[in-house]
């Protein structure tokens, strides 16, 4: 899978990178690149943003600017680009990403991931380059770099060879192996801690027993009240 980020700020993906999972994507061929719009700006002294029309608070970011950026990575119309491939804006209020997102984003070949600043993107770029708009959750970050990286974490780690063990990523909350239901609860040593117990049996070495458990346990999450609001 081929990851291109364009962002106003790289840097911030430095720790990222650095992460066990993404550099084993990585080193299994898997690519993960940047590119800042204010490289590929058509405005004097970098400009990447604009005063709303109508006035308002904050700084909208150009369309102009985000189509050269993406004209200068992909040398075609972006119009054209989110045809053939997944072009997803970051944004609050777009598509709740959740493990069935994450799974048919790890399925592309290629993903372009458009972080916003300021108060996010001129609305032309969402409705003729984007072919997604894709959020972490409903509340506001300062820009989409967490959110790209939240995106690029959950879709890597889908990958083969981005974890050591190949069945981790299966059996997790929310994944197609639970049902969509969270996953069941884990332990380890040791077995007893200040008198609470692990479950029998864990401990039995019984390994249909124990599967059937931990299904178990996984559909009763399921059914579980939510946790209440906090006062
Ligand atoms: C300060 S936010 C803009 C918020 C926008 N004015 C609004 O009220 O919806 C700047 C950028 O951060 C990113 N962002 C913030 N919160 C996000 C979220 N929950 N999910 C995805 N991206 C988010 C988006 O790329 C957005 O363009």
């Amino acid at each position: 899978m081929e990851i291109d980020v364009f962002t106003l700020f790289p840097d911030a993906f430095g720790w990222f990178e650095h992460q066990r999972h993404v550099v084993g994507a990585i080193e299994h061929g898997h690519r993960l690149r940047y590119v800042n719009y204010r490289d590929h700006t058509p405005l004097s002294a970098g400009q990447v943003d604009d005063a709303p029309f109508g006035g308002g608070a904050g700084m909208v970011l150009r369309v102009d600017v985000v189509e050269a950026a993406l004209r200068a990575r992909y040398a075609t119309d972006p119009v054209e680009l989110r045809r053939t491939r997944r072009v997803i804006a970051l944004t609050p209020s777009g598509r709740l990403l959740d493990d069935a997102l994450v799974d048919e984003l790890a399925a592309a070949e290629a993903l372009t991931l458009l972080s916003g600043r300021y108060e996010g993107f001129d609305q032309r770029v969402l409705d003729h380059f984007a072919s997604d708009q894709v959020s972490i959750g409903r509340y506001v970050l300062a820009g989409g770099e967490l959110a790209a990286m939240v995106v690029c974490d959950a879709v890597l780690r889908k990958l083969p060879g981005a974890l050591g063990h190949e069945h981790s990523a299966l059996e997790e909350s929310y994944s197609k192996a639970l049902d969509r239901a969270p996953e069941y609860p884990h332990y380890t040593r040791p077995a007893e801690f200040r008198g609470w117990s692990v479950p029998e049996v864990l401990l039995s070495g019984h390994h249909a027993r124990i599967h059937d458990w931990r299904l178990a346990q996984s559909r009763l999450r399921a059914g579980a009240a939510p946790d209440p609001p906090l006062a």
